[in-house]
């Protein structure tokens, strides 16, 4: 297994109109290729932050990061979903799974039969020619995420992209979520506020401290894999949750506390 993502001792300072603030204080994590991680941490800890430096749209202000890149060089090195529908609305879904295709310059036909193949996989077939406003919340999400996987990156980085889904289309998409992984083995970084989406889907689940933001704890999830919707009402699944409560729960009490 190699490295992917490396950071020792990042820090993130805003410079604002009142002075500087720290957003994350210590971000010290590594993933290797193939890992799906999970971030969990109180609101305003500076998740979406760290997300956003590693996929090359911010930078820190002190410390060491170093993503590493595949043999490939046309592959791209990353693509984000974030919770809001990232998909464009004057193109139809096809259009839009098609999309990151069209941007590296591959053919309308391969793009076309790659983006079909992506939409079968996801129950999406028929509505290939629809346009965003034409489906459901569920599926524009799906739409979003196969997009990123169509555009085949070196690593998927995703910020609470299910967070405006209904329960039952979360918990749907979670399982697709993790079958998807399954065939592509895609080096995954997850954010999410949901403890529970975080030991369902993840090998490893980092927590971090409320503001100014530190990862605190790396808690690695053994339960085995395939793992489906009955794997939350095992034993394993809710020792593991009461274990990462604990210590979650006193951050998200210092967070509130700090808002006060
Ligand atoms: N561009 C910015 N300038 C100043 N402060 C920012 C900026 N972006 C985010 N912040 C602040 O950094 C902190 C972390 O934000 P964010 O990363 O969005 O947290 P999270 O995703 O964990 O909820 C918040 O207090 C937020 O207000
Ligand atoms: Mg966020």
């Amino acid at each position: 297994m190699s490295v992917k993502i490396r950071c020792q001792g990042c820090q993130k300072v805003y410079r604002t109109a009142e002075g500087e603030f720290t957003a994350i204080g210590d971000a010290t994590l590594q993933i290797e290729e193939g890992q799906f991680v999970c971030i969990v941490g109180p609101s305003g800890c500076g998740k979406s932050t760290l997300l956003k430096i590693i996929a090359g749209l911010d930078y820190f202000t002190a410390g060491e990061f170093d993503v590493r890149h595949g043999e490939s060089r046309d592959q791209p090195i990353n693509n984000v979903v974030f919770q809001e529908y990232a998909i464009f609305p004057w193109r139809t879904v096809l259009e839009n799974v098609a999309f990151g295709l069209e941007m590296r310059g591959i053919s309308k036909k391969i793009r076309t039969e790659i983006a079909r193949e992506w939409l079968q996989k996801v129950g999406l077939s028929k509505f290939a020619n629809y346009f965003p406003d034409q489906i459901s919340g569920g599926m524009k999400q799906r739409v979003a995420i196969i997009r990123a996987l169509a555009n085949d990156p070196e690593i998927l980085l995703m910020d609470e992209p299910l967070g405006a889904l209904d329960a039952q289309s979360r918990l749907l998409i979670q399982e697709e979520l993790l079958k998807l992984w399954d065939e592509t083995k895609k080096t995954v970084l997850y954010v999410t506020h949901s403890l529970d989406e975080a030991i369902f889907l993840g090998d490893e689940v980092l927590l971090m401290s409320a503001n100014p933001g530190r990862i605190i704890k790396r808690y690695p999830i053994t339960i085995e894999r395939p793992r489906s919707i009955n794997t939350m009402n095992t034993g394993d699944f809710t020792r593991t949750r009461s274990e990462i409560w604990e210590k979650l729960a006193v951050e998200v009490g210092r967070s509130m506390a700090n808002q006060q």
